[in-house]
């Protein structure tokens, strides 16, 4: 625990205007200043800030309050963090017992990273092959500005020339291996990293956990990008690049724009679109639409304008629907991509036509399912019916169901009432709207479930759900405990967990089953049931006890699932020395599971 000296030292020395300016637009006002309030909806300001006092507060929603607790609200943090991200950010050392062990282990990999980037930074700027790689990037239209904004490096072209300034400044090779930095291979070390334009990438609170690496010298036998591997850091499913710089934007406009590439993200922001972010080359995922969700839930989807720029965009759409988002797209001409539209008519040009080319999301669908389509064959009129049925049902607007039901009905040749009979059918089938309809479908799915045997828990997880429903207090604690043992919880878990505490509580104080379960996608929805349904013939008593018991056990997952990874390299690898030390680690990750186990005995 922090010490109270220490508390009140980092809300001194915080200025709180500068803070909140961060992620509200404020006006002088008097003593104080005045702006929209972050945490609810209002047209006039009632969000006030007092530079003596150090209080930011909302007369309309009781929200803000100290520079910590305003930091903890907006970034959705727990107490720890916004303290010592308050202390950094000012300059000021907390006494020791504010670190954990565990978030010491991550500080080292973080300060690996960081010398890794200024690193690559220095190659860009000093040298001569920087140079090289510099008129590259000014040719596809980067100033040194936005090189700078973003962090832009080079890795030259010498084998281990990072591995040798790693090692000056005493890091264990582990550990720069473990965060993707350096490989290794009978003769030794090497950098993981040659010849390539190296685009740091941060998680939310800038710390980088990753390089996106592009080749510019023409190398037709290597891949245009290559990404940091998978790891404790780096974690595709889970990054959105550019989110650390975006996400004040994305308050105060009120939505977030997603791209397919960090070019152009770039392209986006030099336009004065700074509330873009991308994927690093997949598919945008549920989890990540969840987070965002967080910040707001309006996106502008505009990916390449080309057939699989416009494949993935449907599929996007859906993802975003789930998460329970307002959906627009830009579809851009000629299947350029952002980055290509600015380079050939300039930012003010891309700006306007991203402006006033947004679509919402069925209409797109709408556009892009009938699109040269051969409408004699059945099936393929099944598929366009399907398709824009999906996004009707869930919709839920009598005019929009009218509008568009109306439209396919000329569309396809068919009478208006024949595609409302369709119409219904499907909604009787997929039923979405409500959670009575969910149970029955369960009910009638209920046979197929139990023999495709979908249902994968651990007892200590679940139970944890029935402690985070019995209330939000305690969901928090659970989740401030979570937060670095992710890699323990089954992904179906996870997303329920996610929900839970980044969608449902973000909105409602008090748990209630029906209104939780509307959030849920369908396969969670379904898996959830069944967790109740399990925990139903389960007697044990909750306690506080259990409670710890629980998440204990989750510590000690943690390190067999840190072992499953390292048996899958052990299989892939065919170098002896290699398999030695993964080996090491595995023995390692076992006896720190046994002295966990131990002490949760004891
Ligand atoms: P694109 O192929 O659309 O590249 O990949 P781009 O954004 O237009 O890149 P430039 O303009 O040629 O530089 C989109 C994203 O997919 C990932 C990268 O994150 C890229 O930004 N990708 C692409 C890879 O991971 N590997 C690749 O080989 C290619
Ligand atoms: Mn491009």
């Amino acid at each position: 625990m922090a010490s109270k000296q220490d508390i009140s030292r980092v809300i001194e020395s915080t200025d709180i205007v500068a803070l909140v300016s961060e992620y509200v637009n404020l006006e002088k006002n008097g003593k104080n200043y005045k702006g929209l309030c972050p945490f609810h909806h209002e047209d006039t300001p009632s969000f006030i800030v007092n530079q003596e006092k150090k209080i930011a507060h909302c007369f309309g929603c009781g929200g803000g309050g100290n520079p910590i607790s305003f930091l903890m609200q907006i970034e959705n943090i727990d107490f720890n963090t916004a303290l010592q991200k308050l202390a950094k950010r000012n300059g000021i050392t907390l006494s020791e017992e504010v670190q954990t062990k565990e978030s010491n282990t991550l500080t080292k990999y973080y300060k690996i990273m960081q010398i890794a980037k200024s690193f690559y930074i220095k190659n860009l700027e000093n040298t001569d092959y920087g140079l090289k790689a510099l008129q590259y990037l000014h040719k596809r239209g980067l100033d040194d500005e936005t090189i700078k904004v973003f962090g832009i490096g080079l890795a030259p072209n010498q084998m281990d020339s990072l591995y040798q300034v790693l090692k000056e400044s005493n890091f264990l090779e582990l550990d720069c291996y473990d965060v993707g930095l350096i490989d290794k291979n009978d003769k030794g070390y090497y950098d993981f990293f040659i010849k390539r334009i190296m685009f740091p990438i941060h998680d939310e609170n800038s710390n980088v956990i990753g390089f996106s690496a592009r080749y510019f010298e023409q190398d037709k036998n290597q891949p245009k990008y290559i990404n940091s591997k998978e790891g404790i850091l780096f974690r595709k499913g889970e990054v959105l690049f550019n989110l650390n710089l975006a996400k004040g934007e994305i308050l105060k406009k009120k939505r977030v724009i997603l791209h397919e590439g960090q070019m152009d993200v770039i392209a986006s922001y030099r336009s004065g679109l700074k509330e873009s972010i991308c994927t690093m080359g997949t598919a945008i995922s549920l989890r990540q639409a969840l987070l965002l969700k967080k910040y707001t839930t309006n996106v502008v989807i505009c990916y390449d304008g080309d057939k699989a720029g416009i494949n993935a965009s449907l599929k996007a759409i859906k993802i975003f629907k789930q998460a329970g988002f307002n959906i627009q797209l830009v579809l851009l001409p000629d299947g350029m991509d952002p980055d290509e539209y600015v380079l050939k008519y300039g930012t003010d040009a891309y700006y306007n036509y991203f402006e006033n080319n947004k679509c919402d999301a069925l209409k797109y669908t709408f556009k892009q399912a009938i699109l040269n389509k051969d409408l004699s064959d059945a099936l393929v009129v099944d598929n366009i019916k399907n398709q824009i049925f999906e996004l009707l049902n869930q919709e839920n607007s009598s005019t929009k169901e009218e509008e568009y039901l109306a439209e396919l009905s000329k569309v396809l040749g068919n009478s208006v009432e024949a595609i409302k009979n369709d119409y219904q059918k499907y909604c009787n089938l997929y039923p979405t709207k409500n959670y009575v309809d969910n149970y029955e479908w369960l009910e009638k799915k209920e046979e197929d479930l139990s023999s495709k045997s979908t249902v994968e828990f651990n007892n200590y997880e679940i139970r944890l759900f029935m402690y985070a429903k019995s209330s939000r207090e305690k969901a928090m604690y659970i989740d401030h405990f979570l937060n670095d043992r992710f890699e323990a919880i089954s992904k179906k878990n996870m997303d329920i967990w996610m929900c839970l505490i980044n969608v449902y509580y973000e909105r409602y104080q008090e748990f209630n089953e029906e209104k939780f379960v509307q959030l849920l996608d369908e396969d969670s929805k379904l898996y959830y049931r069944s967790i109740i349904e399990y925990l139903h013939n389960d007697s044990t008593p909750y306690t506080d006890e259990d409670l710890n018991a629980c998440l204990k056990k989750l510590d000690e997952k943690k390190y067999d699932r840190k072992n499953e990874k390292i048996d899958l390299s052990i299989k892939k690898s065919s170098n002896a020395e290699e398999i030695f030390d993964l080996i090491l680690k595995k023995f390692k990750n076992k006896k720190i599971k046994e002295d966990l186990k131990k002490m949760r005995r004891k």
